[in-house]
């Protein structure tokens, strides 16, 4: 692309020309780099910086049943056989969802590098892996991780899984690759300059975790391995259960495409994504877009109709995804500090929020899919978030619950 291709590219989407405003005064490798970038980048989201209310739109929404603890127990070897099988056939993949920035924790590092060990160290990869080897140990049969990095943290994580040797797994079976970058932008949808010569960009969000594994040639190992289910889950949860065959199990035998790992809401309004139907179709409401009356909803057995939230654990049937990779996904606009040059050229490190981030966002993948197993787990086995430092969903309480199931950390 040259200098002029480049400004009626900028000319479609707003008032971007100042990214090309100190060109003159780059060198021929900046120069080359910025028209690349500018190449290489979807401006098409900062059109709708303006429009952020109106984004996405719910239809109607009406509960969907989950699979809950005591019918689990019910048909549990049921269940585990056939995902155990499942397993050992080499049909399950996992796919650890790492690219994001993990901007509440405030580490530079990525989050999967953070420590939560107190008399020996305790990473938070380290506990994905552990986990996924118990699964491996009980299959008898490695099982094929997909990491996904985004540039701004895939060379230090490839470089820390191989200086801990990949925590004992097999690295045959651990497969790295990188997310999309989108455009970050002021609130009028006006991209900002990290440098002269360089866009100011974000992760594009968890919900191109497909498309890119497809983008990186990933799909060519899934179509080798015999792979059917994609089992992609978040890097935060260190109690996080992978592959877990009875998961697996219960989501082949209900003959779903999509099984959504869900725990039960801990109050009405906690601030947690819930399964649903909408529009017939299975689909995810997040808290803010619960209304009193869905919060008080109530089932047949007189419990809260909406009453589960999921926890970033899916188990995908791979031809489906195959089958919506081009679909459109809902963009979502979200505030965020975005370091950038102002228009003096000085470097500025914002304290709060001064612009947006645009993301896809996995759980919209559900509502592309047919159909859906919502899979209850036990929250305190199974869920330990780590968002934050203290508080909600923090270090602190990760740690607990890690004690708590006889982790030592
Ligand atoms: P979060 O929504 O918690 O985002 O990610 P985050 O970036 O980790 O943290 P904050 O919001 O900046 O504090 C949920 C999961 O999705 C992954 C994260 O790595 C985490 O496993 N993710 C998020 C990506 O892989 N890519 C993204 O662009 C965003």
């Amino acid at each position: 692309m040259n200098y002029q291709e480049a400004l009626n590219k900028l000319k479609q989407y707003g008032d971007q020309e100042h990214v090309l405003k100190y060109f003159d005064q780059l060198s021929e490798t900046q120069q080359a780099d910025l028209l690349a970038q500018i190449e290489a980048t979807d401006f098409s989201p900062l059109l709708l910086a303006k429009d952020r209310e109106n984004q996405v739109k719910k239809g109607v929404i009406t509960p969907l049943a989950a699979m809950q603890l005591s019918q689990i127990d019910a048909e549990r070897e049921q269940f585990e056989k056939i995902g155990l099988d499942a397993i050992r056939a080499g049909k399950v993949g996992a796919v650890l969802l790492a690219g994001g920035m993990g901007t509440r924790l405030g580490s530079d590092a990525p989050k999967g590098m953070y420590n939560i060990g107190e008399t020996k160290d305790v990473f938070i990869f380290q506990r994905i892996i552990e986990n996924l080897q118990d699964v491996v140990r009980a299959a008898q049969t490695p099982v094929h991780l997909f990491v996904m990095t985004s540039d701004k943290n895939n060379d230090v994580t490839i470089a820390f899984f191989k200086e801990k040797n990949y925590f004992g797994y097999d690295p045959a079976y651990v497969h790295f690759f990188i997310q999309e970058m989108a455009p970050a932008s002021d609130y009028e949808g006006r991209v900002y300059m990290e440098e002269p010569w360089k866009i100011a960009t974000s992760p594009n969000g968890n919900g191109g975790w497909y498309g890119s594994m497809a983008r990186c040639g990933m799909l060519d190992i899934v179509e080798q391995a015999g792979i059917e289910w994609l089992n992609v889950f978040a890097v935060d949860n260190v109690l996080q259960r992978i592959a877990d065959p009875v998961f697996v199990g219960a989501t082949i035998a209900r003959d779903c495409v999509v099984g959504s790992k869900v725990v039960k809401k801990a109050a009405p309004d906690e601030k947690v994504g819930v399964m649903c139907l909408e529009d017939g179709r299975p689909s995810i409401v997040e808290y803010y877009e619960l209304t009193d009356e869905l919060m008080e909803a109530k089932d047949e057995n007189g419990d809260p109709a909406y009453n589960f939230g999921v926890i970033l654990n899916y188990l995908f049937r791979e031809d489906k995804l195959r089958e919506i990779m081009n679909k459109n996904m809902p963009l979502h606009i979200v505030e965020k500090k975005i370091p950038h040059i102002d228009e003096n050229g000085e470097h500025v490190e914002p304290k709060s929020p001064n612009g947006f981030k645009y993301e896809t966002l996995v759980l919209d993948m559900i509502h592309l899919m047919d159909s859906c197993l919502p899979f209850e787990v036990v929250r305190e086995r199974e869920f330990a978030p780590i968002k934050n430092k203290t508080g909600v969903d923090s270090v602190e309480s990760a740690k607990e619950l890690c004690k708590k199931n006889g982790i030592v950390l």
